[in-house]
């Protein structure tokens, strides 16, 4: 598997520290330090999880320079679709004008689910067949805004990647435990954020290891590790606990907060925008978070 374009996309209004300071009793001060968050971009009333998924994925799509009737797969991963039917992905078939014959479905693995697609994906795809896979999320419709444990977290994006089917192996690994108690999403998202934090270290430490492993790298092979992007603070213990250089994790987690789905493919999507991701280096990608999931992938960028 190859992934061939990235695209994202963000609402353009921002919500700051600061103002975040004036709905609940927090601080600029005590979210930078807890978090690494600074601002997160939330959706106007005629944004949703479609029409960022949208705009991601046409980025997507012209970055890789596939023809749409060649896309024989597309997989949403989303926990604030609108609809429970149709699915995102159906929807975005119809948006795009995407060839009939193909699969279309979502997948709910929450912060997992744009690693969860790239694995089904990648099990998937055929020869000459490509995929467009989607992570989308509009968060502040189920953020309590008078809960000051969760709703300084979370924000509002969409990223995408177009993948083609290539000799060249991906690693993975996969996990999901039953739990309601860590983490639900009702109306809202309510959290035990002490006990998520120490599953989120143990499950990317976990997932890291493994999948350069099964790579055949080493830790220290690694050059850039893209990571879902809730909590500077659960990046950096990541990071002690495998021994690597906090500096090969990506981060933009300041600017957008904890977007779930989408916010592995808009970290991915920005690394390669930038430059910082290049032929022949070695990536991981990880996530983890309700279910609760998590997941990893380690390739050869080619
Ligand atoms: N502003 C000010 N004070 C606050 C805030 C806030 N926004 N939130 C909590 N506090 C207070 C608490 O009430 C507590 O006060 P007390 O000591 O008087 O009881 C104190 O700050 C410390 O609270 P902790 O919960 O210990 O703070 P912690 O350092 O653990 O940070 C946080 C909390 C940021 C939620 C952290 O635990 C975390 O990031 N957890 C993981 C979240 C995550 O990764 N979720 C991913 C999955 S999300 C998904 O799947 C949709």
């Amino acid at each position: 598997m190859r992934i061939l374009g990235t695209g994202s996309a963000a609402p353009v209004n921002i919500l700051t520290n600061q103002m975040l300071s004036n709905m609940v009793d927090t601080s600029d001060e005590w979210i930078v330090e807890r978090t690494g968050i600074h601002t997160r971009h939330i959706a106007a009333d005629n944004e949703s999880a479609l029409t960022l998924a949208r705009q991601a994925a046409m980025q997507a799509l012209d970055a890789a320079d596939v023809q749409i009737d060649k896309i024989k797969l597309v997989i949403c991963a989303s926990v604030t679709n609108e609809l429970r039917c149709p699915s995102l992905a159906c929807n975005i078939q119809r948006d795009l004008e995407l060839p009939e014959d193909i699969l279309a479905f979502d997948i709910n693995a929450a912060c997992s689910g744009f690693i969860y697609a790239l694995i089904t994906a990648s099990e998937l795809l055929k020869e000459n067949e490509y995929a467009l896979i989607i992570g989308s999320e509009v968060l502040s419709r189920i953020t309590d805004y008078r809960d000051r444990n969760t709703c300084v977290l979370f924000g509002d994006g969409a990223g995408a990647a177009v993948i083609g089917f290539s000799t060249n192996p991906i690693h993975w690994t996969a996990m999901a435990k039953g739990d309601d108690q860590k983490l639900r999403i009702d109306d809202y998202i309510h959290m035990d954020g002490h006990a998520v934090f120490k599953f989120a270290v143990e499950a990317l430490t976990n997932g890291i290891r493994t999948v350069t492993e099964k790579a055949g790298f080493t830790l220290a092979d690694l050059d850039l590790v893209v990571c879902h992007q809730a909590n500077e603070r659960i990046l950096a213990s990541a990071a002690k606990r495998l021994g690597i250089s906090p500096d090969r994790f990506f981060l933009n987690l300041a600017k957008y907060g904890n977007t779930s789905a989408a916010s592995v493919p808009m970290a991915l999507d920005e690394a390669v925008r930038s430059g910082q991701i290049h032929k022949g280096m070695r990536v991981v990608l990880a996530g983890f978070g309700g279910g609760l999931t998590s997941g990893a992938v380690a390739m050869e960028w080619s």
